[in-house]
């Protein structure tokens, strides 16, 4: 097992580069199957999800080689129509090959997910989605099996703008015959990218960052290259590390348009924001905190909310404020299991449901504690910056899940930490 080991007391001081958006990346991966030949991807962050993701897409035929921060992918005439097993456990968006390859072999198997650290994650929406559109689902043995000769246009509904089923839906819709309608649909940067590569692709799509997307079907796409849109949690990761450490970072290629609610709450705060170019936002921007934050509430919702994935950047930035907050999680009803290990850390922190109060303290004291996922993972090594003496972050693999080149990017902002092997029994029990 590997751990990290931050010595606190260091503010972040320093520049960053910000690369490809995991969660989108994964996504436009999965869209590469609705076409035969070369699809390439550029701006790819090099993270362990992105190669689960290649090796999902290789078990079903293709072929997937990162370069650099390129990656091509090659599909064969015919995909494999069955994924994984245990690439599907280890990463949920690898689900994301149902829509198109339902679209494109009109059959699928793809096992059953499962929940996650973060809470239950159903399917209902996906799948009822793609029935409407003339799927046949079935759940068999652990696997959901869809069938459906050629899918069909449709009106749906969403009942909760899920990101996931939004992309399925959609990615299924781009072939099937007719026009599909996906009202209350999620508006995430995610969502816009995908669009825009299926519609470099020819698919015909209106309405991409609003809550209505119309898609009308067409007999085949072409495989393109495209570009992966800027990570906004990476970047407004860095954005609350440099407010709760007191430290200064510029976040290079940063896109603040993606991120309004997160950086207006830092500066309530009390943080300085400034972008690097205001004539191009997409450059980065700039965020210094000379003094304590301020206490501020912060309400998790889908996009243009602040998202859940920086919930955990809301509960240590609570964690140092001056004064009590309040943070409150609508996404993901077990976000809040990371909070038991901000406690180790001497953080004042109550939930009641799906709220926490916070009352912050000046420092918080070091400890060891245990990743539960990617984004608790980070929010632990920074809340470990604030605190007094080391703090030992167990299960590292998470944060490789999303973060690229994470020890040298902290390492570059000054931070004391390392990364160290253990052996599973030398870590106390956590
Ligand atoms: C979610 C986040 C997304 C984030 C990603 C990675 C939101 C709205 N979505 O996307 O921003 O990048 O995690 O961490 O913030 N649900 C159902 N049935 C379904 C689908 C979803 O009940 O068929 C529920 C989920 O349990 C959850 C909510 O809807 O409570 C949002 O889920 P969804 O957006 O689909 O999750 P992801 O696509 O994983």
């Amino acid at each position: 097992m590997e751990l990290f080991r931050v010595t606190g007391g260091t503010p972040l001081v320093g520049e960053v580069t910000v690369s490809g958006a995991k969660n989108s990346v994964l996504k436009l991966m999965a869209a590469s199957l609705l076409v035969e030949g070369r699809t390439v991807l550029t701006n790819v962050p090099r993270i362990l999800d992105v190669t689960i993701m290649s090796e999902v897409l290789r078990r079903l035929g293709c072929e997937a080689a990162l370069e650099g921060d390129t990656l091509t992918i090659d599909v064969p005439a015919v995909p494999g129509t069955e994924a994984d097993y245990n690439l599907v456990r280890r990463m949920r968006a690898s689900i994301n090959v149902l829509g198109p390859l339902l679209a494109r072999r009109g059959e699928v198997r793809v096992p059953h997910p499962g929940g996650d650290a973060i809470g239950s994650r159903g399917l209902d929406y996906h799948i009822a989605g793609l029935e409407r559109m003339g799927a046949e689902i079935t759940s068999e043995h652990g696997f959901v099996v869809a069938r459906a000769s050629r899918l069909h246009g449709a009106r749906i509904w969403l009942d909760f703008p899920s990101v996931g089923a939004t992309e399925n839906i959609l990615m299924a819709a781009v072939l099937a015959k007719g026009t599909t309608v996906i009202d209350n649909a999620a508006r995430e940067p995610d969502i816009v990218d995908i669009c825009s590569m299926l519609k470099e692709m020819g698919a015909e799509i209106s309405g991409a960052g609003t809550s209505t997307l119309e898609i009308e079907g067409v007999e085949e796409l072409r495989p393109v290259t495209h570009r992966t849109v800027p990570d906004r949690i990476v970047s407004g990761t860095w954005a609350f590390a440099a407010a709760i450490t007191q430290g200064d970072i510029i976040v290079r290629r940063g896109e603040p348009r993606h991120l309004e609610i997160a950086l207006d709450k830092l500066n309530q705060a009390g943080a300085h924001i400034d972008l690097l170019d205001p004539m191009q936002p997409g450059e980065g921007f700039r965020v210094r905190m000379d003094r304590r934050p301020k206490a501020v509430d912060i309400v998790t919702l889908p996009y243009p909310g602040f998202a859940t994935d920086m919930l955990p950047m809301a509960i240590t930035l609570g964690a140092v404020a001056d004064g009590p907050s309040m943070v409150t999680e609508n996404v993901f009803d077990a976000r809040f299991m990371f909070i038991n290990e901000m406690l180790r850390l001497g953080a004042d922190v109550r939930t009641d449901g799906h709220h926490a109060v916070v009352r912050g303290k000046t420092w918080l004291s070091g400890a060891p504690v245990k990743a539960t996922d990617i984004r608790a993972g980070v929010g632990l090594v920074i809340a470990g910056l604030r605190a007094d003496g080391v703090t030992e972050v167990a299960d590292a693999f998470h944060i490789d899940r999303g973060y690229p080149d994470f020890l040298s990017q902290m390492r570059g902002l000054g931070a004391t930490i390392e990364r160290i092997k253990v052996e599973d029994d030398e870590f106390p029990a956590v």
